[in-house]
């Protein structure tokens, strides 16, 4: 990708808002011969002898031209560039589908406690007393929530918390004999949907959704037959609509011996006011980085519990976290006895750090503040979708949950694309929104605000996205070529677009 370096001195810039205005050299270009990090005491015992240095063969001989600096010279480079990220932290990160929602620091707090922070991933279960009893009353907490009978928390993303949901799907048909090869996924799904079927073998039969944006039991009746073992749906759905139908449509995956999967990733906006688990789902996952807060974002961490109603639980990943009862005695164990069980998703228990803030979240708020959460999300998302009715095509003109998807379609005369718009965003200060998903939406630009945002965020926010559709009409040129108060002027993502795909391929030592 090309990228024009730009003069980002404050006079060149007229804009200060993004930080320290001047250019930042590489650590390279910041090198000095014979400058080091480190000051060493002169050695005061024998150097080792040459046969005990390390072998030649183990030596590399492709490390010189490494930076040569001081401490202070590379803390103040990092510190510095640091400053030029845009976070949770600094504003409204209306990043849809992705709940970027404040993240209170108490969590943090007691993520950090030593007790937790410093638990060794090995420790027996008869030391970790303190973390399992956390560990179980958070899998009560999420099934409580979610209307499920029980709850894993061993899946380390939403991802693979619906590959675990997948695979309990496959274990529990062949247990019963069955070969269902087949999972239905409607057409507004997230990726992930049809990538944890395919990742299990199934095929996957694309289900439309209706002209109002929502999936109608007609259109699961008409692909529903012996050979489907579940349907993956995600409610509110990737347009940001409440599935109306969930109930009527689980009824019919039932009839026909199939399962339901729930994606359960846009929670948010069902906190205390609906449960998947009422609605028909037997399986979903939850997004603990998204729901419960928690920072998240540039690939992780991530935290992605399965909860199941009783029929699947069978099928749970082990260990499983068991309360000790009668003559066991008081605490927490693990069980490992479950011969049905789908194994073991990874070799310990996923990022602690975001099982302990989610514990916070939920305890603090409690049932009332949680509800409330779903309630201002859902609030602040048709706040938004009413005041950028008139200058932005709406695709699905319905009220919606806690996003909402408009699209570039009333721009169109103007040469203004959603990209420009989003490029155009960070000149205003704000991280842009999810661009071109859900597929179904052509120039999709998919804003979810969060119930972190006050009504003077919400409205600056509007007032710059106005202030871009204005722009587009009288002067399109600044739109298209934003950002212009960055570092790096756009990037040149056709050509990046352009380039093939690279494929992994297995290399000597991959054999
Ligand atoms: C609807 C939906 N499903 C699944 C996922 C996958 O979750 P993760 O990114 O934690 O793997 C996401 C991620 O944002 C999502 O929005």
């Amino acid at each position: 990708m090309s990228a024009d370096r730009r003069d980002v001195r404050p006079e060149a810039l007229g804009n200060a808002a993004h930080g320290l205005a001047y250019e930042e050299p590489l650590l390279f270009e910041r090198s000095r011969p014979g400058r080091v990090g480190y000051s060493l005491p002169a050695l005061d015992v024998p150097a080792v002898a040459p046969e005990e240095e390390l072998p030649a063969s183990l030596l590399r001989a492709d490390c010189e031209g490494l930076p040569e600096l001081s401490e202070v010279d590379v803390v103040r480079h990092f510190t510095r560039i640091s400053t030029w990220n845009y976070a949770v932290d600094l504003g409204l990160y209306p990043l849809g589908s992705c709940t970027m929602k404040y993240n209170p620091k108490m969590n943090e707090v007691a993520a950090a406690l030593a007790g937790f922070a410093r638990s060794h991933p090995l420790q027996p279960a008869a030391l970790s007393q303190g973390l399992l009893h956390l560990f179980h009353e958070l899998e009560t907490h999420l099934a409580e929530i979610s209307g499920m009978d029980r709850v894993s928390l061993q899946p380390a993303a939403g991802a693979q918390g619906e590959l675990a949901g997948v695979m309990m799907i496959r274990a529990y048909h062949a247990h019963r004999g069955e070969r269902r090869r087949k999972i239905l996924v409607p057409d507004s799904a997230h990726g992930t949907n049809p990538a944890s079927a395919g990742l299990n073998g199934y095929e996957i039969v694309s289900v439309p959704s209706g002209a109002d944006g929502v999936l109608h039991p007609e259109a699961v009746a008409a692909v529903m037959g012996p050979e489907v073992a579940a349907l993956m749906l995600t409610n509110p759905s990737t347009l940001g609509l409440f599935e109306e139908h969930i109930v009527r449509i689980a009824e019919i995956v039932h009839a026909g011996g199939g399962l339901v999967y729930g994606d359960g990733a846009n929670l948010n906006a069902l906190l205390g006011i609906a449960r998947p688990g009422d609605l028909g789902i037997d399986v979903m996952h939850f997004n603990l980085h998204k729901t419960f807060s928690t920072p998240h974002g540039g690939g992780g961490p991530g935290a992605g519990p399965v909860g199941v109603k009783n029929l699947l639980a069978p099928y749970l990943p082990v260990p499983v976290v068991r309360r000790l009862s009668g003559s066991e005695g008081d605490g927490f164990a693990l069980d490992y006895e479950f011969p049905h069980s789908i194994g073991r998703l990874h070799g310990n228990f996923g990022n602690v750090g975001m099982l302990v803030r989610a514990f916070a979240y939920i305890r603090s708020l409690g049932p009332d503040g949680l509800r409330r959460c779903a309630e201002m999300a859902v609030l602040n998302a048709n706040y938004l979708l009413a005041r950028l009715r008139g200058a932005y095509h709406v695709p699905f003109d319905r009220p919606v949950m806690h996003e909402c998807v408009l699209s570039d379609a009333k721009l169109e005369g103007t040469g203004v694309t959603t990209l420009d718009v989003a490029k155009r965003l960070i000149d205003h200060g704000y991280h842009p929104p999810t661009v071109y998903f859900p597929l179904i939406v052509h120039g999709a630009l998919m804003i979810e605000p969060t119930e972190s945002e006050s009504l003077e965020g919400l409205d600056r926010f509007v007032d710059a996205l106005l202030a871009i559709a204005r722009e587009a009409e009288i002067d399109p040129e600044t739109v298209r070529s934003a950002p212009h108060s960055t570092r790096l002027s756009r990037l040149d993502e056709t050509r990046a677009a352009r380039k093939p795909i690279l494929r992994w391929q297995p290399g000597p030592s991959d054999s």
